[in-house]
Formats: structure tokens, C-alpha cells, sequence
């Protein structure tokens, strides 16, 4: 398939549909996903990205709908990592007349990754080809998403081709945001920016104000998943800016894990307690919830509260490991509850709330209980909820 996205120019990418786990198994992708990649045809055709491996000849026959790929002059490789990269030994062999371009650190993953018998042209922030009528200039965005990336900005056409940034998981045979159902658009974008760059806000948040004091002209946003920004582009901007910000709402995610239903019913005490103070609260038992889904609720949740049972004085190895994914998206300005029930001694309690502390995640209360909660006990995770709303509002 290949579709125009302005004069002279198309989206020739792939779209895999039945992807449903992507990164390993970091990123459950329940909607598919999509690799794109772009022509901008001129005196001078230039490829910007290629694809996943697997999906070659899909590629190159997308390709070939418009302009027979040996005559591609250009070849633009804005991110190393192998959902954009993998097909490039392929690419390489029928692109066989083309110049290739990347940082200088796409150049040497390049070279560990595949075998491949072309040059690298490295390209830094303000370098630009002059295709014709079309120049591209290359702007470097280290670690949006890694210290390789790039991405490639089309004056004459004022398409930013913005790779990783500004994605979204989605598999579809349309190509414009403004083409698709809107809330799907909005979960996938918020889940996809959660689980590949909620890590990285400081870095994204410096690097967007840099681009904005570039003042270019922007129509077009064309990622390299997902579906292209048209309609006032420039908002998703200001939507990552915030995200980069770490702003949260006044809403609670409880995650818990439980082995006979005491930490749970402690759970549901909490989702009372805070429900009457008018929070907004989401409850997720860790063992039938997948991680990345996890990672889209508590973007912007300024509440944590994690609760797991003790086994052998420790916490339940579900809720450690999701503790684990957690430190890894560096969450800031959080406040916490650490709750769960034991049998013989405690252990969990303690061991979460030293997690998140360890993390930079202020604990403000920890309640645990022996065996199952008795009504009094109910009562005292119900009320701790109340005060800990306070706080939230
Ligand atoms: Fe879509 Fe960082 O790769």
C-alpha cells in the first residue's frame, strides 16, 4: 500500500497487523502497529526510514507503486533501533544506487547490527541534501528515543518526519489521525508516549524547545508509527511538552497482588475511601493486567498505591517485577500508599514502600494487616484513603 501524504510525497510503509507484542514483551500491542517510511519525490527521490525486518518485499513493492526503487538516490535513516533499521541489508541490495545517511552513532550500531557493504553519510543538526525543488534538513534528537535518532524536516513541504516522536501503535489502511476513531487515537498515543519516553521527559522536554526556537513552519507531523498529524500538528507538541513535565491529575492506580483475597478486599476499602473524597481512582489486580496498559493509567496519576501480600517475607513476585518496569519510567511528583495483608510476619508492606521510596516515590502511608481484614481493619484502609485524598486535592 502506498498513500499520498502531499504533492510529491507518500507514506510507502508497512502495517502489521498482528503484532501484539512489541519491545519483547514491554509494549502489548492490542491494536497492531505500523512502520512507516517515506518517498519525497524529486530530481532527487530520498527514502526516509525503512522497515521492520520480515516485511521486505511488502516494502519494496509499496515502493514500487510509485517509482522503481533502483533509482532512489536518497536513503535517510533516522533511528538505528531494528522496527525502523531491520530491513536495511535488503534495502541496501535494491537500493543499489542510492547515498545513505544517519548520525554518527546510527553509523556504528549500524555496523554491529547487520553486514552491510555501504557508507553512512553522517549527518549532523543543520546539515541538509538539496533534492531538487525539496530540501531535507536533519535535527538530532538524542534519546527521543535512542542517543542514534533524528529527524528530518522538509522546508518546502513543511512535513517534520519525526520517527519515533509524536507515534502511536495503531494498524490501519488509513494514514491521517483525522481518519481514525479519536479516542483510539488519543489512548494509543498517550500509552505508546508512557511506555517508550515517559523515562526520558527532561531530555524531550530541552530538545521540543530547542525545535521550537528553530521556528519552522509545520503543516505535517509524519512519525514512524502510526498515523500522520495534519489537523493542527502543532498540538501534540504542547500534549508531549506536558507529559515531558511529568503534570499529573488528582487520580489514583492501585496495584495490587493477592494470594486469598485479604489484600484485595484492603483494595477495595481504598477505592471507597478515596471515591467519597471524589477522586478518581483505577484498580488493577497485576496478575491479569499487562504492564504497558499500566504504564498509560499512571502517566499522569499523581497517586501510586501498591499493594501485595507477603510470601516468605517478601512481596509477590508479580508486584516486584512490575515495581521494577515502574523505577524504570522514572515517574516524578508522586505520592504513595503501601498496603497488603500477611499470614506469619510482614515483609511486603516494607518492601514496597522502600522500592518507591527508592525511586523518588513519597510514601505517605503504609497499612498492613495480619490474616484477613476484619471490619475495623476494613475501616482503617477506608479512612486512610480519606486522608490521603487530601493531599491529591
Ligand atoms: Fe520505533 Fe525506537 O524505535
Amino acid at each position: 500500500m502506498s498513500t499520498k501524504v502531499a504533492d510529491n510525497v507518500y507514506s510507502v510503509g508497512v502495517v502489521d497487523w498482528n503484532v501484539r507484542s512489541f519491545h519483547g514483551n514491554t509494549f502489548i500491542t492490542k491494536n497492531g502497529a505500523t512502520y512507516n517510511s517515506y518517498l519525497v519525490c524529486d530530481k532527487e527521490t530520498a527514502l526516509i526510514d525503512v522497515v521492520h525486518k520480515g516485511f521486505e518485499e511488502e516494502f519494496i513493492h509499496n515502493i514500487s507503486t510509485i517509482m522503481e526503487p533502483e533509482k532512489i538516490k536518497h536513503v535517510i535513516l533516522n533511528h538505528l533501533e531494528p522496527d525502523h533499521s531491520g530491513s536495511i541489508e535488503y534495502v541496501a541490495k535494491v537500493c543499489k544506487n542510492a547515498k545513505f545517511y544517519g548520525t554518527a552513532k546510527l553509523k556504528e550500531g549500524l555496523n554491529k547490527y547487520y553486514n552491510l557493504d555501504i557508507e553512512i553519510n553522517i549527518v549532523k543538526t543543520g546539515d541538509s541534501i538539496k533534492l531538487g525543488d525539496n530540501t531535507l534538513t536533519f535535527i538530532e534528537v538524542p534519546m527521543i528515543h535512542w542517543p542514534d535518532s533524528m529527524i528530518t524536516y522538509c522546508q518546502e513541504k513543511k512535513i517534520l518526519f519525526s520517527n519515533d516522536a509524536f507515534g502511536q501503535h495503531i494498524a490501519s489502511n488509513k494514514i491521517f489521525t483525522d481518519e481514525i476513531d479519536q479516542g483510539v487515537l488519543e489512548k494509543e498515543t498517550k500509552k505508546y508516549y508512557a511506555n517508550i519516553l515517559w523515562p526520558l521527559g527532561n531530555i524531550i522536554d530541552r530538545k521540543l524547545n530547542d525545535i521550537i526556537k528553530m521556528n519552522l513552519d509545520i503543516s505535517i507531523i509524519a512519525p514512524s508509527h502510526g498515523m500522520i498529524w495534519r489537523k493542527e500538528p502543532t498540538k501534540i507538541i504542547e500534549q508531549y511538552l506536558s507529559w515531558a513535565k511529568n503534570t499529573t491529575a488528582n487520580k489514583a492506580v492501585i496495584v495490587y497482588e493477592t494470594m486469598w483475597g485479604s489484600t484485595e478486599k484492603m483494595a477495595r476499602a481504598i477505592v471507597e475511601g478515596l471515591t467519597s473524597q471524589n477522586i478518581e481512582v483505577k484498580l488493577f489486580d497485576i496478575a491479569s493486567t499487562d504492564f504497558s496498559e499500566l504504564a498509560y493509567e499512571m502517566l499522569d496519576a499523581k497517586a501510586f498505591i501498591i499493594g501485595s501480600s507477603t510470601h516468605d517475607n517478601e512481596m509477590l513476585s508479580y508486584i516486584a517485577g512490575f515495581l521494577h518496569f515502574l523505577k524504570g519510567m522514572k515517574p516524578k511528583n508522586r505520592i504513595a500508599i503501601a498496603f497488603g495483608s500477611y499470614g506469619w510476619a510482614g515483609g511486603a508492606v516494607k518492601e514496597i514502600a522502600e522500592m518507591l521510596t527508592s525511586f523518588g516515590v513519597e510514601v505517605v502511608d503504609k497499612v498492613d494487616v495480619k490474616f484477613k481484614p476484619n471490619k475495623d481493619e476494613v475501616q482503617k484502609c477506608y479512612d486512610i484513603a480519606v486522608s490521603f485524598a487530601q493531599k491529591l486535592k
